[in-house]
């Protein structure tokens, strides 16, 4: 078996507008999804997991039909978690040279499925490393990176920036602007999430973006002013010491564009009633600021925190299903033992 690991991440800025070219700068949390691969003989794929909706369930595929062995689960679930890993592999199988090349897969995650934290571009970076490292070869993490950008495009309609899976790969805070991303400095910020427990459906919150840019020519000003606050946002991360404690000012003035940011995502229509309570949860507490994280419509909210007493009331917030802290994750796709 070979292993790879890769981490989720939050958005500290710039989700949504990044669909439109403007910046995002998201960051890697300690939460990792962890991807096993053992080349088969054959030219099958069997995916073992306990999460990514498929609760214990294996699914087989790429045989002839007859030998097809296929789950008692809801068919659009299976399609749905296994998409990405299908992707995944197709990537690997390319970067190898093997069109035919068959794997037997386990995933395991603990990052919250759907709920904005990067889940399932932690899952096509851990599958694609795991399996090109199985095959016997290597891939350098921008290659790595681009081909899970493709993976999950492929399987999002064509809807996808390169933010979520950049960040996976290459750990740490990057700075996404279309197809330019780079690695950026920044400081160990007190990161708390909110999960609300559900999830939202990315392609449907960033067509519905889309179809009130058409109707309102004015939103289009919204999203132009995501991309300006996360400019902003950028260069107090970069005034700040990455080595040192980022202090009560850059907390105040990271949280105030938090917020703002959070607004503007509400404009847009894709917040939602738990994610807003989670968010008012956390600024009444003792956040400096607080935004939803990744596509919206539900999942997790990301929060500024030093003290304890926003995880305490998010704690005991009726809206909230998890909370904890979110250390950055320096590294990126790792192998692991
Ligand atoms: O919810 P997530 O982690 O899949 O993030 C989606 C972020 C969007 O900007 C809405 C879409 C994208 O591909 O950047």
């Amino acid at each position: 078996m070979t292993t790879s690991s890769a981490p989720g991440k939050v958005y500290l800025f710039g989700e949504h507008a990044v669909v439109y070219g403007e910046p995002a700068v998201p960051c890697a949390i300690e939460r990792r999804a962890r991807v096993s691969v053992e080349p088969r003989d054959d030219h099958r794929v069997r995916v073992e997991s306990d999460d990514l909706t498929l609760d214990g369930f294996t699914v087989e595929w790429g045989g002839p039909a007859d030998e097809h062995h296929d789950v008692d689960v809801p068919s659009n679930l299976v399609e749905a978690a296994t998409g990405y890993v299908d992707e995944a592999l197709s990537q690997a199988r390319d970067a190898i040279g093997d069109p035919e090349a068959g794997f037997d897969v386990t995933i395991e995650s603990d990052i919250p499925l759907g709920g904005g934290l990067g889940s399932s571009a932690a899952v096509v970076v851990a599958a694609i490393d795991a399996a090109v490292r199985a095959s016997g070869e290597t891939i350098e993490p921008e290659e790595l990176a681009d081909r899970a950008y493709q993976a999950e495009s492929t399987v999002q309609g064509g809807e996808a920036s390169r933010a979520d899976t950049y960040c996976s790969a290459m750990g740490g805070a990057v700075r996404v602007e279309g197809d330019d991303t780079r690695p950026i400095e920044a400081p160990e910020l007190p990161l708390v999430i909110g999960y609300d427990g559900g999830a939202g459906d990315t392609g449907e919150l960033v067509a519905g973006v889309r179809a009130l840019k058409e109707e309102y020519g004015f939103a289009a000003d919204t999203v132009e002013t995501i991309g300006d606050l996360t400019r902003e946002g950028e260069q107090l991360l970069a005034a700040a010491d990455p080595d040192g404690d980022p202090g009560p000012v850059l907390l105040e003035e990271l949280g105030d564009l938090m917020d703002f940011n959070h607004g503007l995502l509400s404009a847009l229509g894709v917040s939602s009633r738990s994610l807003d309570r989670m968010v008012w949860t956390a600024r009444e507490a003792d956040a400096t600021g607080a935004k939803l994280t990744g596509a919206g419509g539900g999942g997790c909210i990301v929060a500024l925190d030093e003290g304890q007493a926003t995880r305490r009331a998010l704690e005991y917030s009726p809206g909230c299903d998890q909370t904890f802290r979110a250390e950055l994750a320096t590294e990126g796709v790792r192998a692991e033992e």
